[in-house]
């Protein structure tokens, strides 16, 4: 069994189960929207799928100025896009705090998480998770002066360390001996606290990691390697709703066939390092 998942998700799985009643729903609207498709079978058009995801993860899901108007893109919105479009419904994207996901999940607030979500035991109790669409390694990102501090895990013990609230990370630090957490909403709050000195190395997704540092100035990745026993991604649905997760997978398992996915990495990380 994972140690380190336990204390965290333990608040998610109660949240679920107290919140049981909300019935997922897609909100019908007046009428289906120009880039629905026309239904394809047994679904209707005019339906909206709503996504719930934490937009401050390039190159996963971040916001971009396109065509001068704020937008979520990254590699989670595309695969989004295509699961809404084999549905032949609208899809609406709702940018929330990491820590909520699972909790709007489970009362229906949205109807599927995409958000570079990794999968637990404990995640899998209160929500239904979808086949693992990618893999990434952890990585621990540090001011660049550091790096060299930090080449083994072990070296990590009894630093300050900053985490998302909520993540899988968060629970690997807390495993770490002695390391003084700071846990924060959003990936860009931890790079000012790493920047400032206030945090000496943060945990967070590679690719993520590999995004912060071409884009923020003295950073680096150190040599340590934190350690991830289920490693990937998978998008999670309301408990029960078979439907949807059988047209999610239905709809990774086309993705990952085509090779689209790693076109869709490649294309966000791109993304990500224009201005
Ligand atoms: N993979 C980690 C987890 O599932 C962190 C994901 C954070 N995602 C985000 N969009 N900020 O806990």
């Amino acid at each position: 069994m994972n140690k380190w998942i336990k204390g965290s998700m333990g608040m998610i799985l109660a949240a679920a189960l107290l919140s049981g009643c909300g019935q997922n729903n897609n909100n019908e609207k007046g009428g289906a929207s120009a880039s629905a498709q026309p239904s394809s079978g047994s679904e209707a058009s005019g339906k909206t799928l709503t996504l719930g995801t934490s937009a401050d993860y390039p190159p996963y899901e971040f916001h971009k100025v396109v065509d001068g108007k704020d937008t979520i893109v990254g590699f989670d919105i595309e695969i989004a896009k295509d699961i809404a479009e084999d549905m032949g419904a609208k899809l609406e994207v709702k940018d929330l705090p990491f820590e909520s996901l699972l909790n709007e999940l489970a009362s229906g607030r949205v109807d599927m998480v995409i958000s570079g979500l990794s999968p637990t035991p404990e995640r899998a109790k209160a929500v239904d998770l979808s086949d693992i669409y990618y893999k990434a390694e952890q990585a621990v990102v540090v001011r660049e002066e550091d790096k060299d501090k930090f080449a083994t895990m072990d070296a990590l013990k009894g630093a300050k360390l900053g985490v998302q609230t909520g993540s899988i990370q968060q629970d690997i630090a807390k495993g770490i001996e002695g390391a003084k957490l700071t846990s924060l909403g959003k990936i860009s709050e931890i790079v000012l606290q790493l920047q400032s000195g206030r945090v000496d190395a943060s945990i967070m997704e590679g690719p993520v990691a590999k995004s912060f540092v071409q884009n923020v100035k003295g950073l680096a990745i150190a040599d340590a390697k934190p350690p991830v026993e289920d490693d990937g991604y998978v998008i999670g649905v309301k408990k029960g709703n078979k439907e949807l997760l059988d047209s999610v997978n239905q709809t990774i398992a086309r993705l990952s066939k085509d090779g689209k996915i790693d076109q869709y990495v490649t294309e966000a990380n791109e993304l990500a390092e224009s201005k």
